[in-house]
């Protein structure tokens, strides 16, 4: 559920049409949802509420300061996958004790300024990662807390670019050498082992590979406190999807996710994280473009947007779907045609949608992309020089800019000439 809604024939984002922040602003542009964030974020609070937990937000999905306060006032935690990130979250106001630091890459700077600044745990994804941690701890006099991410070898039945759990993928460590990476942390005495980690993929519309992950986990919690280890954490990760298309079946909700949580792990006595980025955000915000021209082609009529992939890769990445609606609610009864939706790039790919059903629309006419408010934002890039869109963030009869539109001139000049020009 969101509040993206249509009141008397006009799309609204909670109490403020979209059309009048589209006038205010320009377009295209990102517009979240204060109450679709907050409503999310406690789904997952409260699916956790029987045990201990933390809900770290994979600030990846969004990373905006403004929603980052809004996350964190809810007293959310921070799952971070790089130093930008690990500041963003220090600036929003997020104590080091509820950042989490991600990610197969970690450089030594990067641990260094987590270490420095407060750190909850790192989750290590590698044996070189671990002796790179233990000696830039060591070298400041401090203990690490790690858990390690295992690769269950499970199939999450998602997009092959966003599966992360199958012993092919980059990330982890084989669950059946997990034994040895935590003897190997306990020799090192620059790391402790608090916990354990797992991520299986986004975009997950099945709860069953989340059991089989999750049972291994279990398993392996008690095979680690045989051999000595105080296992205490267990970071389950994020993954759990959204509905990106009306009228298809949903997804499994966060409160069964949450059941089926205390169900395979309930019993180990052991903090639970959930590092949940996209259900967060992803339905709290859409992107608003609006119609520059129709274009008639052969067989086909072309929706020429100005917002494009630069603004939205998603669709041209990874395929993915997103519902386009019209500003102005299409009326009762009026006869929807097909459009090929595209956006002002110069490549092919700059296609939304192909042969998608609308109401017909005009030049100047508003649409809003649904579910953008996830990995829209942060993955989007000035190519062909087309400034990053504003975001705004709506709460209840307010709205504010969050993000401006940059000038040219300030595009310009982050380039600078070298002295021969
Ligand atoms: N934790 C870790 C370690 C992750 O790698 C991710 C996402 C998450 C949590 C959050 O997953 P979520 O709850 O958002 O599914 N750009 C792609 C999605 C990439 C996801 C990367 N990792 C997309 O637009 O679909």
């Amino acid at each position: 559920m969101d509040h993206f809604l249509y009141r008397d024939g006009a799309l609204y984002a909670e109490d403020v049409p979209v059309a009048e922040i589209a006038a205010e602003v320009g377009t295209p542009f990102y517009l979240y949802s204060t109450a679709t964030l907050t409503r999310h974020f406690q789904l997952f609070d409260d699916a956790l509420s029987g045990l201990p937990h933390l809900v770290c937000y994979a600030m990846k999905a969004a990373s905006n300061q403004a929603i980052l306060r809004t996350l964190a006032d809810l007293g959310a935690g921070m799952d971070v996958v790089s130093g930008g990130e690990y500041a963003r979250a220090r600036a929003a106001g997020v104590p080091g004790e509820r950042i989490v630091f991600s990610g197969v890459g970690k450089t030594r700077v990067e641990m260094r300024e987590a270490l420095a600044g407060g750190i909850r745990q790192f989750n290590i994804e590698s044996e070189p990662e671990l002796e790179a941690l233990n000696e830039v701890a060591l070298s400041m006099g401090v203990v690490a807390p790690v858990t390690v991410r295992v690769n269950p070898d499970v199939d999450a039945r998602t997009h092959a670019k966003i599966a992360t759990g199958k012993s092919e993928n980059k990330f982890g460590i084989p669950i059946s050498r997990a034994r040895e990476v935590y003897a190997r942390i306990a020799a090192l005495p620059g790391l402790e082992a608090i916990g354990i980690d797992v991520h299986i993929g986004s975009q997950l519309t099945d709860l069953e590979p989340y059991r089989q992950a999750f049972e291994k986990v279990g398993d392996l919690t008690d095979a680690l406190r045989a051999d000595g280890h105080d296992i205490r954490r267990l970071d389950l990760g994020g993954g759990l999807g959204i509905p990106y298309t009306r009228g298809n079946e949903p997804p499994p909700l966060p409160m069964d996710y949450g059941k089926l949580i205390a169900e395979t792990l309930g019993d180990k006595g052991c903090e639970i994280e959930i590092e949940p980025g996209r259900l967060v955000a992803g339905n709290a915000g859409i992107m608003v473009s609006r119609v520059i021209y129709v274009k008639s082609g052969e067989g086909r009529d072309f929706l020429i947007l100005d917002g494009a992939m630069n603004d939205l890769i998603r669709p041209a990445m990874y395929e993915a779907h997103h519902d386009i609606v019209p500003v102005v609610e299409a009326e009762a009864g009026i006869e929807y045609r097909p459009y090929d939706i595209v956006g002002p790039v110069c490549e092919s790919g700059d296609t939304f949608a192909r042969q998608r059903m609308m109401p017909p629309l005009e030049a100047g006419d508003l649409v809003a992309f649904r579910s953008a408010g996830a990995y829209g934002a942060v993955m989007s890039s000035e190519y062909n020089t087309r400034p990053l869109i504003p975001e705004v963030l709506v709460n209840g009869h307010q709205f504010a800019v969050i993000r401006p539109r940059p000038s040219f001139d300030e595009i310009i000049n982050r380039d600078t000439l070298p002295p021969w020009l």
